[in-house]
């Protein structure tokens, strides 16, 4: 029988690429979770059947697991020492089950992941996933193909040269991700708990630590106080105009500037008198400009920012959709030198007949093009090289085509010769003191044509010559001030990053992002960096306990083990252990220390007594308590000193002074924005303190209300999930029906109305009820039929579609026929009695998302109906 080769790209358009490369176009896609590619062909002599599909990225990331998930119950130092799990990244995607899934049956198993750390760490989960249920063979089973372009050649050749997958380089990436999740996590937790619980306009959900991000921040805020403490001094420099052939010249000071104005004037009466400037010597040089070597990542990313105005987040989106696209090599490298036997003149050729370069590109071809010198080669990729021609009509976007026409340039620009130019200094003297122009006329442009941005300027001098006596029209003595630094530009940044060692090529640009959403630091004109007073504090606070937290030192050091781990030449457990306790060590200093941090956040935030507006009250004290809007909004009481977290990006609202009969707490009512916003009651005690067991751990996820990923994670409860069995608002009571879309249930939005609507508790499905209805409450009666909650009706007098203007109706919104044919869905298929008969999450599709079960004295709840609701 035929073998089966399992192929398994980065991304769905890559392995669509490489099928079609290797089949000729024969291939054939099939749908299954992602796509799969279809083909006969070679493999090892063997007539054999190929398979190509595709992960998204990471199949899996790590977490702490669940008992560690609690920001109340875990100390943020056993962290350090916690074990961690892989979980899958996009569970949601099934990328586990499609490789599994695909793998069964398959004999051998060649991956196309993309070709850096990243990307052989992705091999290893692809290994993991697939393996175990592959048919068995003799020898090796899994290859690792190796290539920098989506091209023809590249492809070819990787297949007929397959290696196997680098297990070091995949174990660098692992202790990455576990050093950056305990030392970031355990750092964030506890600072995040102890400032949002103080001040009130921090403008931040999370005070984040990371050892990547906290250094970058470090160098805009290093140079802000640069910016801060500089004192401008005044100087003084001459400036003597000279008359010669009709033009005037100014010309340079040998002593460039004085910052005493008493000598300044001495130096101007000295030479002023005279008058008289004789040229000492005229010197003509020829210099070269050299071009440029290879694009790698980081100069492209510095290019973008600085010329195209494009962030390095952004711009590295680009640059892998051109990628995928086959228009570009891979864009994630840091070699800046062409291998020997690189195909310059191939590239040449398929640029030859575009519009806007074609004619360079013949040109360069015809005087005979080598593989230049230059640059460095890391040994990782060739540099960044166009791979197939476009002209702004084939690309998707207008920055795809700027990025694409800049790799081009860049391209040509480093094939091309040099630019020579001539370079003319005359010298002059007066009264002892020297004074000098220089000229400068271009003789070969070279590279420069195609990369006009990069031209040596022509400066025409008139001629001199040595002895020549000439003509000064005045000597202005000119006051200037020295000025403080700018602030970094990102292309800066960059730079400084790429020194020091902090990120990679791949995640400098994620990490200059972080300090941006986090609100650290922002970019104004010209793409430079400000940091927020938030972003100066941290950092200052930093440097009062233990400055090594914010400079770039460490991570450096931490980058070197780790490429050792991945060179085979130190241990992957003792690279881990040996940083984590390290790290462990300044924790537990820093969180002895946190005052000195606190005292500088105390000059420039407020306490959260002093911020927020009353709102609701408080179920302990019984006073009001003060609503804070700023990133995290949250509640607070200034009597018992509580901070109550809240869902994020909703509007709160006082509930109509209702009170939740467990804990006295007055309700407050959520509604997010938007045409299909929803809204839902909440306690803003059961809320943080779930009064019925959840599954251990577990922030719940409710729709657009959901907690920030790594936020005060103490979110959790409304009453749209409290399984309360007399409560008027927990979900018993307003529940209708079994969400037709996923295990949730439909609520009635209590304050929906006009537009009455049932929405889902965990997704986004919606439906709307009948328009014309004055009224819609849920009852205490069930429907015989399928078990939904019997819903009230009370329709407008002049509108109502009941006989005999009855207005009010009683029904079944899944059985009744008139009730049924009055809704409207959204965001879901199909809302029939099917999807409700005998509710589907009575069957248990809630999958144990926190049974009924009461927890402890507030939760003892022994109601029937509560297992039957399955909460
Ligand atoms: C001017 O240049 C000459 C050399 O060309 C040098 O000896 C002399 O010291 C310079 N004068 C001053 C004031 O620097």
């Amino acid at each position: 029988m035929a073998p089966t080769v399992l192929m398994v790209s980065e991304k769905p358009s890559i392995a669509a690429s490489i099928a079609s490369i290797l089949s000729s176009g024969k291939a054939i896609a099939r749908r299954s979770y992602l796509d799969v590619h279809e083909f006969n062909g070679n493999f090892r002599g063997m007539t054999t059947h190929f398979k190509v599909t595709s992960v998204i990225g990471h199949v899996f990331s790590v977490d702490f697991p669940p008992k560690y998930q609690n920001w109340e119950t875990t100390d943020p130092q056993d962290l350090f020492q916690a074990p961690i799990v892989k979980l899958e990244s996009n569970p949601k995607a099934h990328v586990c089950k499609h490789l599994q899934q695909e793998a069964r049956g398959s004999d051998y198993l060649i991956l196309w992941l993309d070709c850096d750390r990243e990307g052989e760490n992705i091999c290893f989960e692809v290994i993991d996933s697939t393996v175990g249920v592959m048919r068995k063979v003799s020898g090796q089973q899994v290859f690792r193909a190796r290539f920098s372009a989506i091209s023809d050649k590249d492809i070819f050749h990787a297949m007929a040269n397959l290696v196997e997958p680098n297990r070091n380089e995949a174990l660098a990436v692992d202790a990455r991700q576990e050093i950056d999740l305990k030392v970031g996590v355990a750092f964030t937790r506890f600072q995040t708990r102890y400032f949002q619980g103080k001040y009130g306009n921090l403008d931040s959900s999370v005070i984040s630590y990371g050892p990547c991000q906290t250094p970058t921040l470090g160098f805009c805020v290093e140079r802000h106080l640069q910016i801060t403490m500089f004192k401008p001094e005044s100087f003084w420099t001459l400036h003597p105009h000279l008359l010669k052939g009709g033009h005037q010249l100014q010309l340079t000071w040998e002593r460039n500037r004085v910052f005493d104005h008493d000598v300044a004037t001495m130096f101007h009466r000295l030479v002023s008198p005279s008058g008289s400037f004789k040229v000492k010597s005229v010197s003509v040089k020829e210099e070269r400009k050299v071009h440029p070597s290879g694009l790698n990542t980081v100069n492209m990313l510095k290019v973008a920012s600085s010329a195209l105005g494009m962030g390095p987040h952004y711009a590295m989106q680009i640059a892998e959709r051109l990628y995928t696209q086959g228009f570009i090599s891979y864009p994630r490298t840091e070699s800046t030198a062409y291998p020997k036997s690189f195909d310059v003149r191939g590239i040449l050729l398929t640029q030859q007949s575009h519009p806007l370069w074609g004619e360079y590109a013949r040109s360069l071809l015809s005087i005979g093009v080598h593989v230049p010198k230059g640059g460095v080669d890391m040994g990782d990729h060739p540099p960044i090289t166009p791979m197939r021609m476009a002209t702004e009509a084939d690309l998707s976007s207008t920055d795809a085509w700027r990025l694409y026409q800049y790799v081009t340039q860049h391209f040509l620009g480093s094939v091309s010769p040099d630019c020579k130019y001539s370079r003319t200094k005359v010298e002059f003297t007066a009264s002892g003191e020297n004074f000098s122009c220089t000229g400068c006329s271009v003789l070969n442009p070279g590279f420069t044509t195609i990369m006009p941005w990069l031209s040596v300027s022509e400066e025409n001098l008139p001629s001199f010559t040595p002895g020549e006596v000439v003509q000064v029209a005045e000597i202005v003595l000119y006051q200037g001030k020295t000025s403080p630094p700018d602030y970094l530009t990102e292309s800066e940044l960059i730079s400084l990053m790429e020194k020091h060692g902090i990120g990679t090529d791949a995640s400098i640009p994620v990490h200059i992002n972080n300090i941006c959403e986090r609100n650290y630091a922002q970019v104004q004109a010209g793409r430079r960096l400000v940091p927020t007073t938030l972003g100066v504090t941290l950092v200052r606070g930093y440097q009062t306990i233990d400055i090594d937290l914010c400079l770039p030192d460490i991570r450096s050091f931490i980058e070197q083990q780790i490429t050792l781990i991945a060179k085979g030449q130190a241990e992957h457990s003792h690279v881990v252990s040996h940083v984590l306790q390290e790290f462990m060590g300044k924790y537990l200093y820093f969180v002895r220390q946190i005052e000195h941090m606190d005292s500088l956040f105390e000059a420039q935030f407020s306490p959260l007594a002093e911020s927020g507006k009353m709102l609701s009250k408080c179920g302990k004290c019984g006073r009001y308590m003060k609503y804070i809007s700023m990133r995290p909004s949250r509640l607070y009481c200034s009597a018992c000193e509580e901070v109550y977290g809240l869902p994020q990006n909703g509007n709160i609202k006082l509930y109509k002074e209702l009170t939740c009969p467990l804990d006295g707490f007055e309700l407050v009512l959520v509604t997010f924005s938007g045409p299909d916003g929803k809204s839902y009651p909440l306690c803003p005690y059961c809320y943080n303190n779930p009064p019925f067991e959840t599954v251990e751990g577990t922030v719940l996820d409710h729709g657009p209300g959901k907690s920030d990923k790594g936020s005060k994670a103490g979110g959790g409860m409304p009453c749209i999930w409290c399984p309360h069995p007399t409560c008027r608002h927990s979900m018993v009571k307003q529940g209708v029906c079994a969400c037709p879309e996923c295990p949730g249930t439909l609520i009635l939005d209590p304050v929906s109305g006009p537009k009455w609507r049932l929405d889902c508790n965990m997704c986004n499905c919606l439906i709307y009820l009948p328009q014309n209805a004055h009224r819609i409450s849920t009852t205490d009666e069930i429907c015989t039929e399928c078990g939904s909650t019997i819903l009230e009706v009370d329709f407008n007098k002049i509108s109502t579609p009941l006989g005999d203007g009855a207005t009010l109706h009683r029904a079944c919104v899944l059985c009744d026929d008139l009730l049924h044919s009055l809704i409207e869905m959204k965001y879901g298929k199909s809302f029939s009695r099917r999807s409700g008969r005998g509710r589907g999450r009575l069957r248990g599709r809630g999958r144990g998302r926190g049974r009924g079960r009461g927890r402890g004295a507030r939760g003892k709840i022994e109601d029937p109906k509560m297992s039957f609701r399955d909460f």
